[in-house]
């Protein structure tokens, strides 16, 4: 064989390897293995009347903006909590008390240093971009945290972009780590401007008060926000209508209601274990909820779209799902769906944990 048809074949190989690994890597990967490990919890600071942070004995390696998924004892669900310090600071979660809350109730009512956790995590698509040249960042109440991981975070980086921050609390005593606030502030010298906002001075994060307020706002080049969902609402709808074709990233601190479902249903097919496994999903009705019903054990997280444990693949028809779910359009593209947050319209087969 001649020199150069060696180096050919050669270079032929040497482009099949690098497609295929190019196209492996750019697999999305399955979801977590959802093992729970368990914390020891070190400390616990009451920050207000109705907020806790506490440490914990673990290290976990996390991207600023993620959450873990934790509980404090079996008898309780499992409920999503943010970092709200960087990557490589002592771990700390905040939890803020939501009124006859399960979870919330207890870890900022009962909670002491010694008292163990079990966590499962860390997910969450809730990060920075890689660029980003002016931010506007909205947060409601404990929506916050996650921000306090991205401001470190930033704050090591030396602050590479301008932030327009706007805070909503309910009371001047309400407002989380404020002083933590006014300092990375006072450190980022004119890079972040918190622009803080209490119901009990100003009113409520309505509509025409976040309206007026992003009124003094340059056009960002990316836009995040985090918080109980009436005021996510709001400020996505001002958002994108005020600085529209602008990258929005969202974080909902609150499940949307459980749907029930009525009406006539249809049925799915669940490809588990090398067996095609038949139930009927209500119209309307998360299909999470119906495979449960109907008896499947499937995996699942937060159970609001937010970490991905529950994601399928579909093989045939449509599974329909919200746009703030976690899943981005090239996995959306490639038929990864949420099942806890997905409902359908007709018949669709779908595989687990693929
Ligand atoms: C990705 C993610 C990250 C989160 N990170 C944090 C965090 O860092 N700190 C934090 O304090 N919370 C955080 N939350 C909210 C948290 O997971 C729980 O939803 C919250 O603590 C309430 O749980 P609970 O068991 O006490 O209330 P539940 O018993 O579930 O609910 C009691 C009542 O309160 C309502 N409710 C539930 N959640 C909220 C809410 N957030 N605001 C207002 N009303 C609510 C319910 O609709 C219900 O009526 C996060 C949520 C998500 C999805
Ligand atoms: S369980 Fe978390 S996204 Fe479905």
């Amino acid at each position: 064989m001649s020199p150069v048809v060696i180096i050919a074949i050669v270079v032929a190989v040497i482009i099949v390897v690098a497609v295929i690994a190019s196209r492996l890597s750019s697999m999305p990967s399955a979801p977590k293995a959802l093992a729970a490990s368990t914390w020891t919890v070190t400390e616990v600071v009451k920050e207000t009347p109705t907020t806790v942070s506490f440490g914990v004995d673990a290290t976990v390696d996390f991207q600023p903006g993620q959450f873990v998924l934790l509980r404090p004892n079996a008898s309780l669900p499992w409920r999503a909590y943010s970092f709200s310090r960087a990557p490589g600071q002592p771990l700390r979660l905040t939890v803020k008390r939501v009124e006859n809350g399960k979870v919330s109730t207890h870890l900022t009512s009962q909670l002491t240093a010694g008292d163990k956790l079990e966590v499962k995590g860390p997910f969450g698509q809730f990060v920075l971009p890689a660029i980003v040249t002016k931010a506007l960042f909205i947060a409601g109440g404990s929506g916050i945290t996650p921000f306090l991981s991205w401001l470190h975070t930033l704050d090591g980086r030396g602050w590479p972009f301008a932030i327009t921050f706007i805070i909503g609390n309910r009371s001047a005593q309400e407002q989380i780590l404020k002083a933590e606030l006014d300092a990375l502030q006072q450190k980022s010298q004119g890079k972040l401007t918190c622009v803080h906002v209490t119901d009990d001075v100003q009113g409520p994060l309505t509509k025409e008060l976040l309206g007026s307020l992003l009124e003094k706002v340059d056009v960002p080049s990316f836009i995040a926000m985090c918080g109980p969902e009436p005021m996510m609402n709001n400020a996505r709808e001002l958002a994108t209508a005020k600085f529209p074709g602008v990258t929005v990233l969202e974080e909902k601190f609150s499940a949307s209601p459980e749907v029930v479902g009525a009406g006539p249903g249809t049925t799915l097919e669940l490809m588990q274990d090398g067996k095609v496994k038949p139930f009927e999903v209500k119209q309307g009705e998360h299909v999470l909820a119906a495979a449960r019903r109907a008896g499947y054990d499937l995996p699942s997280g937060c159970e609001m779209g937010a970490c991905g444990a529950c994601r399928v693949k579909l093989i045939e028809g449509d599974i329909q799902i919200p746009d703030d779910a976690c899943l981005s359009d090239a996995e959306k593209g490639q038929g990864y769906r949420l099942i806890c947050v997905g409902s359908a319209k007709g018949k669709a087969r779908f595989e687990s944990s693929p």
